[in-house]
């Protein structure tokens, strides 16, 4: 007798692709591995797998017969081009009904078009976000999928076993349909470049502003992860700030060259957020700050020649902690709540039907954006489910104006520092803006008038008014 095929196939033996097929055997699946290198496959067999049920093709055609049937199969390979490469050499070996899933940060058009693709031939499709990092694939990451419901059906058991658990609950639910997984994924990596530039900017305050060391503002940290600023983020940062560089016998961070890289999921989510028209400002000058830091040549020569105040903290330190603090909380506040706004758009104009209490529920755990507050934000939501922006749910509402006045003092204090904030400070003016009844956006709309023609509305009569400004 033949042994029973494999309840999952994974494609791509990366560092997160090895560490979720060890998690998968070790919750009692099966699971057939390809990598398009067969010496990984080889290493990782001899070295990683011992006694666990996983087992190797050489080829996709061996792999694809290593197989259930129906098949799934999950690929964890890099975004962009490689994924087309692997559905087009695995399709051949494939047969209607069976399931393919797409686990790289794709971007979500390109779900939309393979899906397509695929469909047409029978198969099913699906996106699914993988958050966590490598750590989290090994031992419960956040899963994020969408695309086939039957497919998704098909798999919940696993996925379900092996996602992160939060009070027993697994982190993982049916998003949508089409490219829903890849779409709430991208807007969590968004979330995520906002928080980092947010806490990169408190690191900032205490380090330039009020010239503590590492050990200091690790200890800083590690206090505010005790608070309401729990987070897997705050937690990493603490623990970054207390390693030594081996070799010079200082602080790690202080060795590490200060240009921030991307491979592109927050810039998509600001991309996107301006096509659909709603505002991300937090999202938006993360990315800006991140593609600011990569110009370290032109900003080591600007520093020799433009001035700024002079660096010199005025103010009592305990204060100004206490106020930073809780900066950095009304910052994730606004935070989630541009990412959390910009998902109920794209809900609606891609017909995703996201239920936001079960995003911010499997955000939970698992993910970079895990948090103490997403139980308030799924509370929030629990309560409302048309909630059209968390700063109007009365408890996270009042949270953030509780704090408001401490945000603004260290705005305040970053613009006389000299320090640039920019995220502490669009999080504000995001709050001012979305409470303003009225804003000089009246204005530019004459000024387009203006020199445009390119009409207004009134705020006393319906319809489109044109103005002649000028004589000529
Ligand atoms: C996660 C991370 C993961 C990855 C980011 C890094 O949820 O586990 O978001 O997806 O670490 O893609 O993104 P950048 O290279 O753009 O910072």
């Amino acid at each position: 007798m033949s042994q029973p095929g494999c309840d999952l196939g994974v494609i791509g033996l990366g560092v997160m692709g090895r560490n979720f097929v060890l998690n998968l055997a070790d919750h009692g699946f099966a699971v057939a591995v390809y990598n398009r290198t067969a010496q990984k496959t080889r290493k990782f067999l001899d070295q990683e797998v011992g006694p666990r049920d996983i087992r190797a093709g050489y080829s996709l055609q061996e792999f694809a017969g290593l197989l259930k049937k129906p098949r799934a199969i999950i690929m964890l390979v890099a975004a962009g081009q490689p994924v087309d490469a692997v559905i087009r050499e695995v399709m051949p070996f494939l047969e209607a009904g069976d399931l393919l899933i797409d686990s790289g940060n794709s971007h979500f058009t390109d779900t939309n078009r393979r899906a397509k693709q695929v469909g047409g031939k029978g198969l099913l499709y699906m996106g699914m976000g993988i958050s966590g990092g490598q750590a989290g694939a090994r031992h419960g990451p956040s899963l994020m999928p969408g695309g086939s419901k039957a497919g998704y059906e098909r798999i919940r058991p696993m996925l379900e076993a092996v996602a992160a658990k939060v009070d027993g609950a697994p982190c993982v639910a049916y998003l949508g349909p089409g490219s829903a997984g890849d779409y709430v994924k991208m807007v969590h990596n968004g979330i995520e470049y906002g928080f980092m530039e947010l806490i990169a900017e408190t690191y900032d305050l205490l380090k330039r502003g009020l010239g503590l060391t590492p050990g200091e503002i690790k200890d800083i940290y590690q206090g505010w992860n005790r608070s309401e600023l729990n987070s897997f983020l705050v937690g990493i940062t603490a623990a970054i700030l207390g390693r030594q560089d081996e070799g010079r016998g200082q602080p790690l961070v202080e060795v590490i060259l200060d240009q921030a890289k991307q491979k592109g999921t927050g810039r998509w989510t600001s991309w996107d957020a301006m096509d659909l028209q709603v505002g991300t400002p937090t999202i938006d000058v993360a990315v800006m700050m991140r593609d600011l830091s990569g110009c370290k040549a032109e900003r080591l020569a600007a520093s020799q020649v433009l001035q700024g105040p002079r660096l010199v903290f005025g103010g009592d330190r305990e204060r100004f902690l206490a106020k930073l603090k809780n900066a950095l909380y009304a910052g994730m506040i606004v935070t989630y709540a541009q990412g959390l706004a910009l998902l109920r758009k794209a809900s609606e104009a891609y017909g995703y039907g996201l239920d936001l209490e079960t995003v911010a529920r499997l955000w939970r755990g698992g993910c970079i954006i895990r948090a103490a507050l997403l139980e308030d934000i799924r509370a929030a939501f629990r309560n409302r489910p048309d909630l059209a922006n968390l700063l109007l749910d009365p408890h996270l509402g009042q949270e953030f104006m509780a704090r408001q006045t401490d945000l603004r003092d260290v705005v305040g204090a970053a613009a006389e520092l000299g320090l640039p904030a920019p995220a502490l400070m669009v999080s504000l003016a995001y709050f001012d803006a979305y409470r303003s009844a009225r804003l000089p956006a009246n204005l530019i709309q004459a000024q387009r008038d203006f020199f445009g023609a390119h009409t207004y509305e009134r705020v006393d009569a319906p319809g489109a008014f044109h103005t002649t400004w000028t004589e000529d």
